[in-house]
């Protein structure tokens, strides 16, 4: 077997994964792969895909050496013996299991292309967030290869966007699940080569291949279920005086809690939590487990109420009418430092504030583009990069992301612009409140009475 890496699928997981392992391996060849042209040039770009702190540092540092990005699919697989898949597996839109189970079209396609393409024995690794029990399916459709063994792994990938590269280089744990025969073990090993190059072997956690899988599942899931508990909790606080960031900080100062993950906002967006929380509901429900699927789908059902809230409090405290008024989205990604909106709250929010017949306006410092393309249905709705112009005779502002430069803005200013009375939601509670209304702003805020 050689040393080479080939990673199918140079997404937002695909690019930086395999940035951080060209680095950390140079005397590796690592090769990402991926059927869409646009998203190769760019990588092969100063202007990369995706924005992602530290990124363009960690590409320019080994693009050209040992990094490369193609849409030579085959080529690769045959290139490389270690074989990453990490393509796209979004919530089914039609037949069984649609609006819940994964769509696995593309990662079967990638399977296939790999048998097509082998020209020796082969480890696969999924990287993909897969439904327990894929492996199966994958070693499946592999198996019908005669010449050739092909070991599949499980490796699911924790980073988070908007610190992707941090998370990479400094992972809480890797984990890789395998089959605990011989070749699996000498495969397993294989993988943990490649992350002991700069994980410490203590962080490389090795299951079996269900474990790994499920472990990914519940990951997010307990992630999810943390957000919508606080979130719920902040619906109660705004009803009865108490402060959701006092209590959250109660809560966390417990170390049976800890205090991360307890930040109540407008719900969880991006392409990860609705997706995989909903894929378990739908494992939970293939297994006949209703009790255990009808609990995790409530942490869904939680989210998508917390945003129908912040909009029903937008419409009341602005008179029960929207109808031709201006409203300002401050922050249209689903989190700060990155300028993904798969799944982003603010989406929801302004298709429901354009039900209510509202003029918008969006501002964002990275995902401007992005949002055009979600709200390119809406009539009414302009796009502006420089929030005091976004804000230029609205009626309301609402913030939407946490990103940093929302906080160092001369709100005074932004006041005096706006039409009277002017309201501000600040659904991340990232602003000084009592400031803000002390310039005039009708204040709101999830979780607290302002
Ligand atoms: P993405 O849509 O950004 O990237 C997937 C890429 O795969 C696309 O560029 C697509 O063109 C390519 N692709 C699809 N089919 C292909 C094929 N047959 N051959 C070659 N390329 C193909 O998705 P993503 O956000 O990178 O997520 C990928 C997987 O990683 C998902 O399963 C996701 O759940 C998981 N994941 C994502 C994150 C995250 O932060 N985005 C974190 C952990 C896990
Ligand atoms: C998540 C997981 O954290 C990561 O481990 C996994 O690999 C992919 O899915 P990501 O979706 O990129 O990562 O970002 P994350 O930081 O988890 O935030 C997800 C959403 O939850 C964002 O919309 C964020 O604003 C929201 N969130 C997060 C809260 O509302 N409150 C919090 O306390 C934390």
């Amino acid at each position: 077997m050689n040393r080479n890496i080939a990673c199918i699928g140079a997404g937002y997981i695909g690019g930086p994964t395999m940035a951080v392992i060209a680095q950390k391996n140079p005397d590796r060849k690592v090769i990402v792969a991926d059927i869409s042209q646009a998203r190769i040039d760019a990588w092969n770009s100063d202007d990369l895909p995706i924005y992602e702190p530290g990124l363009q540092e960690v590409v320019a540092s080994c693009r050209g050496k040992n990094l490369f990005f193609t849409t030579d699919v085959a080529a690769a697989i045959r290139e490389c013996d270690i074989i990453f898949v990490g393509v796209n597996t979004p919530t089914k839109t039609f037949g069984a299991g649609a609006g819940y189970a994964s769509n696995l079209q593309y990662w079967e396609a990638a399977a296939r292309t790999i048998l097509k393409e082998a020209n020796g024995d082969k480890i696969v690794v999924e990287k993909s967030t897969l439904p327990v029990r894929t492996a199966d399916s994958m070693a499946a459709v592999l198996h019908t290869h005669r010449e050739y063994t092909f070991t599949v792994l499980s490796n699911p990938e924790f980073l988070a966007e908007g610190s992707a590269i941090n998370d990479l280089l400094n992972p809480d744990r890797v984990l890789i699940g395998g089959p605990q025969d011989e070749q699996g073990k000498a495969a397993i090993d294989a993988l943990v080569q490649v992350y002991a190059t700069w994980v410490s072997r203590d962080r490389i956690l090795t299951t079996n291949v269900w474990s790994s899988e499920m472990s990914k599942l519940a990951a997010n899931a307990m992630l999810a279920q943390r957000i919508s508990s606080i979130n719920a909790f902040s619906a109660l606080c705004e009803e009865t005086g108490a402060d959701i960031t006092e209590v959250a900080n109660v809560l966390g100062m417990d170390h049976r809690i800890g205090k991360y993950f307890l930040k109540a906002g407008p719900g969880f967006g991006g392409s990860c939590f609705k997706k995989d929380v909903l894929n378990l509901v739908y494992l939970c429900r293939s297994y006949g487990l209703h009790a255990c699927a009808d609990y995790w789908e409530q942490v869904v059902i939680m989210n998508d109420a917390q945003q129908e809230r912040i909009v029903e409090r937008t419409v009341k405290a602005l008179f029960n009418t929207l109808a031709g008024k201006r409203m300002a989205l401050f922050g249209f990604a689903f989190k700060a430092n990155t300028g993904d909106t798969r799944e982003t709250p603010a989406l929801t929010v302004a298709n429901l504030l354009a039900e209510e017949h509202a003029d918008l306006v969006v501002t964002d410092p990275k995902a401007l583009e992005n949002a055009a393309k979600d709200l390119a249905h809406l009539p009414k709705v302009t796009f502006e990069p420089d929030p005091y112009l976004a804000a230029t005779n609205v009626d309301a502002i609402l913030v939407m992301t946490e990103w940093d430069c929302y906080k160092t803005l001369d709100w005074k200013q932004i006041y005096a612009n706006m039409r009277q009375p002017a309201l501000i939601f600040d659904t991340r509670n990232i602003l000084d409140h009592a400031e803000l209304k002390q310039i005039g702003f009708k204040v709101l805020a999830v979780g607290k009475i302002i």
